[in-house]
């Protein structure tokens, strides 16, 4: 039988480029854990409906495991390991430590992720909207108010506090 094709592929990991092969179908999500052995971003649902496998694709975040790895050829992927300098966490980082904002830690990859994504769309403007254009994030240990408590303190935004006159659209979540 003939070995399946596999796809040149040049990608950005972290401010490390790696040219490589890959077979059509692999998703990013494999990539970066089976193949680079970036595990700290993980696989919950694989089908776009958890968040746990968000990274930041030319800034914007994603679902890496509704991707294929050959659809980013040619861009930047940060994942959570790329997010502290040195012995300095980003802020999201220290501030979910700070505010308690995870119990088992398994979502708390994507949600980090997801929250670097969001504050620079620059969209959110109140706690209500933190809540939800973070809604494509799961926790399953119900983390909710201190994960909305750490957005809002990185993103300088009162805990608690409403905007209806920007109301974010329901389903209108990227993530
Ligand atoms: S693993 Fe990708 S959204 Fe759940
Ligand atoms: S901290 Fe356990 S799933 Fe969120």
């Amino acid at each position: 039988m003939q070995a399946p094709a596999r796809c040149p592929l040049t990608i950005t990991v972290n401010g490390q480029q790696h040219t490589m092969e890959v077979e059509a179908w692999v998703t990013l999500l494999d990539l970066l854990r089976e193949r680079m052995g970036l595990t700290g971003t993980k696989k919950g649902c694989d089908h776009g409906q958890c968040g746990a496998c968000t990274v930041l694709v030319d800034g914007r975040r994603i679902n890496s495991c509704m991707t294929l790895a050959v659809m980013n050829d040619g861009r930047e992927v940060q994942t959570i390991e790329g997010l502290a300098k040195g012995d300095q966490l980003h802020p999201l980082q220290q501030a979910f430590i700070e505010q308690d904002a995870f119990q088992c830690g398994y979502c708390t990859p994507g949600q980090i992720c997801s929250a670097v994504g969001l504050i620079s769309e620059g969209r959110a403007r109140c706690s209500a909207d933190v809540r939800e254009l973070m809604s494509g994030n799961v926790c399953r240990c119900g983390a909710y108010p201190q994960i909305l408590r750490a957005v809002s303190q990185v993103a300088g935004i009162a805990p608690d506090s409403e905007n209806a006159e920007h109301a974010i659209t329901i389903g209108t979540v990227p993530a």
